[in-house]
C-alpha cells in the first residue's frame, strides 16, 4: 500500500448505513465467538474473522477494496511498470524451467496477473499456465472479469485454484502484499512475563485484554528477545506471525523447482523488533486513510502487520529452500530495468511521460514505497542468476 500519513479516527470518512449494518452482523458474530471462548479471543482469531469470515470479512465481502476508489493502492495498481519489471524476473527463471508455470497468491483485482502475462507475451516467454490461488470469492470474481476484458486471448492460460496443487510444480510463485494480510498474534513484554493481547467486548465495543502467553508464543518471543540487542521497554508491544513457517512449508511442498518472490512491507528482525517500534506495526486502511485502531469499521477496513523477513528466511532455511536474494523494492525494480522499460514505452505524449515519471517516483522513492517495501526470493534447484538482486542484495541483514 502506498504510504499515507496516519489519520486520526475523527478524520475517517463516515460509512453508509448499508456498510454499517454489514459491519454490525460481523461484529455480532465475533461477539458470539468471544462468548463461546469464555470472554476473549486472540487477536489472530479476531483478525482472521474481520478479514476472512466467509461472506462478511473484509476480503470476503463485496465492497471495492483495492485501487483509487477502494481503501488502499498497491504497487501493481499504481503502475504497470511494476509488473513489467516482475515479468522480466519471471522470464529469467521460466527460461530455465521445463514447462514452467506461474502461481500467484492473493491476486487482488487481477491487474498484476494481466500485466505480467502481457509483458511475458511480449518477451515470448509465456508460462504454460498462470495459476491464481485467491481465497476471496469476491476478488476471484473481479479477477475473472478484468482478465476477460483485458486479455481474452490469454484467458485460457489462467486457472483459478481452490487449494495449493497436490503435484509439485516447476514454477515461479508470486505474492505481492499477501504476507501483511495474514493474521498475527500480538504480545506485550513485561520485566517478568510475556502476555498475549486478546480481544474482549465491553460497553458496546471491542477492547484489548491480556492473557498469559501460551508455551508456543512464549518460546518464540523469548528466542527473539534473547537474541536481540534492543532495549525493550516495559509494556513493549508487537506482533508475530506464527503461521508463516507452516505456510512457507506448504508452498515449498508444491515447488519441485523454481522461485518464490514475496514483495511486502516489513523489515529484517532487528529493525522489526526495534525499541522505537514499541507499539508494534498494526495498520488499518479505510478509504485511503491509515490509522491503528483495528476495532472500528470491523469488516469494512483492511488490517495489516509488517512482515518480519528474517522469519521468512528462517522458515526457508529449515526446509531446504535457498534464500536467493533480499532487497528493497526500489533496487529490485531498478535492477530489473525500470529505467530502460520506461524508455521503451515508445512515443508518449508529454502528459503520459509525466504520469509514468510520477508512478516511478511512488514505486521507488524512499519516502514512498521504495524502501519500506522489500523483495525476498526463495529458490529451489535454480542456477539462473537473479537480475532483480544484482544491484544491491541485503541478505546479510536478515
Ligand atoms: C493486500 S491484498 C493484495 C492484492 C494484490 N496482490 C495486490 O498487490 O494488489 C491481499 C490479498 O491476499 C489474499 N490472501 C490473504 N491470505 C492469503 C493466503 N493465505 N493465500 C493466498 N492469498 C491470500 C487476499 O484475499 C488478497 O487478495
Amino acid at each position: 500500500m502506498q504510504n499515507n500519513s496516519p489519520a486520526s479516527i475523527l478524520e475517517l470518512p463516515p460509512a453508509d448505513e448499508y456498510a454499517l449494518a454489514h459491519s454490525r452482523i460481523l461484529q455480532e458474530l465475533i461477539c458470539a465467538e468471544i462468548r463461546d471462548h469464555g470472554g476473549d479471543i486472540s487477536f489472530a482469531r479476531f483478525m482472521q474473522m474481520a478479514l476472512y469470515e466467509p461472506g462478511l470479512g473484509y476480503y470476503s465481502a463485496g465492497a471495492v477494496k483495492i485501487g483509487k476508489s477502494g481503501d488502499f493502492i498497491t504497487a501493481p495498481e499504481i503502475s504497470p511498470l511494476f509488473s513489467i519489471c516482475l515479468a522480466r524476473q519471471c522470464a529469467e527463471v521460466l527460461s530455465e524451467l521445463e514447462q514452467g508455470v506461474i502461481l500467484e497468491l492473493g491476486a487482488g483485482t487481477g491487474v498484476m496477473a494481466g500485466d505480467v502475462l502481457k509483458a511475458l507475451q511480449a518477451l515470448d516467454c509465456l508460462p504454460e499456465i498462470y495459476y491464481i490461488l485467491e481465497p476471496s470469492a469476491d476478488l476471484r470474481q473481479r479477477q475473472k472479469l478484468l482478465l476477460e476484458q483485458r486479455l481474452p486471448d490469454l484467458l485460457s492460460r489462467v486457472c483459478w485454484l481452490d487449494a495449493l496443487p497436490a503435484e509439485p510444480l516447476r514454477a515461479v510463485i508470486l505474492a505481492n502484499e499477501v504476507l501483511d494480510a495474514m493474521p498475527v498474534r500480538r504480545f506485550r513484554l513485561h520485566s517478568d512475563k510475556i502476555e498475549e493481547m486478546h480481544v474482549a467486548w465491553r460497553e458496546q465495543r471491542f477492547h484489548w485484554c491480556q492473557q498469559t502467553a501460551d508455551d508456543e508464543l512464549e518460546q518464540e518471543i523469548r528466542k527473539i528477545t534473547q537474541l536481540s540487542t534492543t532495549d525493550f521497554c516495559e509494556g513493549y508491544t508487537s506482533e508475530i506471525n506464527l503461521n508463516l513457517p507452516p505456510w512457507i512449508k506448504s508452498l515449498s511442498d508444491c515447488l519441485q523447482q523454481g522461485l518464490m518472490l514475496f514483495i511486502d512491507y516489513g523489515y529484517s528482525r532487528h529493525e522489526y523488533y526495534h525499541q522505537q517500534r514499541y507499539e508494534g506495526t498494526l495498520l488499518c486502511h479505510y478509504r485511503q486513510r491509515v490509522h491503528s485502531d483495528p476495532f472500528i469499521y470491523v469488516g469494512l477496513q483492511d488490517i495489516t502487520a509488517s512482515v518480519d523477513f528474517t522469519a521468512v528466511a528462517e522458515a526457508a532455511d529449515s526446509i531446504d529452500l535457498k534464500v536467493a536474494g533480499f532487497t528493497t523494492q526500489a533496487y529490485f525494480l531498478m535492477a530489473c530495468g525500470l529505467e530502460q522499460i520506461m524508455h521503451e514505452q515508445g512515443d508518449l505524449a508529454d502528459l503520459q511521460r509525466l504520469e509514468l515519471a510520477r508512478q516511478i517516483k511512488i514505486l521507488t522513492l524512499p519516502g514512498e514505497m521504495g524502501e519500506r517495501f522489500k523483495v525476498i526470493a526463495l529458490s529451489r534447484d535454480l542456477h539462473t542468476a537473479l537480475s532483480g538482486f544484482s544491484l544491491v542484495d541485503h541478505r546479510r541483514r536478515l
